[in-house]
């Protein structure tokens, strides 16, 4: 069967991630990577450090048969790649993004999609022009537990949201990225736009568009510039939705990931102990979701995304672009709500 050839840009700790998940699908070949650092380009990602199961990023990387080049621009024209899958720091993801899809490539970005809002006007004129596929890597979406629990509520299994806290806070990661580019807020947006932005666009996946958004946050712990820890109440009728995320840790703290959300008919949390729904009936009930072949969101997202290229069937179970450039306008409101001390009403793109 012809494979589905892969180029990746940027060799980091989300690009030896995906070499490693690409390497792992039948169908899919990498055909290339690019990267500006030529030490990673030979296949030496000793450097590489990462957050959740970033145990292996940094063993060398087998590259035979995978072309290496130095510019994303070279990369794209190789024109026997089909898939260009973007993992270079967060300002190049749109310049990157929109010269793939010009030369009609499927594109799959990771997150966050850009940098600002006029890019995220730039790229959504360019995602509705192009007639390849584009996704973002927004990976909790298809992460298992959080996958599921959006299936049963929304199947009407857990009858009304009354409350639900989300948290994704990080120990220091000062020193872990090339250049050490996200202790830069003004490039990597700080905890806000590079962590907490997964919470808040499932919020958004799961429970639709807040109204507005009244964040607290401190700047400037961590990174030069960039808010290192934010709390944010989402404005919702009748129900209490919050998120935490930060990067402010000591080195050695462990990253944690979790909710819980209280519905009218059960408790649902993932925690400490586990993935667990907690009927108003008594019993307690520990969903096995994950898939030893596909086991973390990474896995499916990416594994979905090549099944849709190849069979040309547009890839929007996980999201579609509108959301994104929704969950995109929600945390830059979060970021108003913190710089100014108010509430902000979000103003969204269509
Ligand atoms: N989905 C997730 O869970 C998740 C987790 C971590 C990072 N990310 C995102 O992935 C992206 C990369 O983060 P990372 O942790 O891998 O960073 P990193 O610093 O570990 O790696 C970035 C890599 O890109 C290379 N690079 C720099 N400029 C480039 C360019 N113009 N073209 C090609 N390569 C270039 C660097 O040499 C480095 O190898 C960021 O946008 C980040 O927000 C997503």
């Amino acid at each position: 069967m012809k494979k589905t050839r892969i180029g990746i840009a940027g060799i980091g700790f989300m690009g030896t991630t995906h070499f490693r998940i690409w390497r792992g699908l039948e169908d899919a070949e990498i055909g290339a990577i690019c990267d500006v650092d030529p030490v990673k380009l030979a296949g030496d990602v000793s450097t590489v450090v990462g957050n959740i199961g970033g145990g292996d990023n940094s063993k060398p990387l087998d590259l035979s048969g995978v072309k290496a080049y130095s510019t994303a621009s070279e990369m794209i024209a190789d024109t026997s790649l089909e898939i260009i899958d973007i993992c270079a720091p967060t300002p190049d993801h749109s310049s990157i993004a929109m010269a793939a899809l010009e030369a009609k490539k499927h594109v799959f970005c990771e997150k966050p999609v850009c940098r600002s809002l006029r890019e995220l006007d730039e790229l959504s004129e360019a995602v509705k022009r192009g007639k390849s596929y584009f996704n973002v890597g927004m990976c909790i979406r298809a992460w298992p537990e959080y996958y599921h629990a959006r299936t049963l509520y929304k199947d009407g299994k857990f009858g009304r949201i009354r409350s639900a806290f989300f948290r994704r806070l990080s120990p220091d990661i000062t020193g872990n990225s090339w250049k050490n580019w996200f202790m830069d807020g003004e490039l990597s947006g700080g905890a806000l736009l590079d962590l907490h932005l997964h919470d808040t666009d499932f919020i958004r996946f799961m429970f639709g568009r807040p109204k507005a958004v009244t964040s607290f946050g401190v700047n400037s712990v961590r990174s030069r510039g960039g808010t290192d820890h934010i709390i944010t109440n989402y404005h919702f009728d009748d129900c209490l939705i919050a998120a935490e995320g930060g990067w402010c840790a000591n080195k050695k703290v462990p990253f944690e990931m979790s909710f819980q959300m209280i519905f009218e008919r059960a408790t649902v949390r993932f925690a400490g102990e586990g993935y667990q729904i907690y009927w108003e009936d008594g019993e307690v009930e520990s969903p096995q979701v994950a898939d030893k072949n596909l086991p973390t969101g990474w896995h499916r997202e990416l594994s979905y995304f090549l099944n849709c290229v190849r069979d040309d069937v547009s890839p929007d179970k996980y999201q579609d672009f509108n959301e994104i450039t929704d969950s995109f306008n929600i945390v830059m409101a979060e970021q108003e709500s913190v710089d100014s001390g108010k509430t902000v009403e979000i103003k969204y793109r269509g």
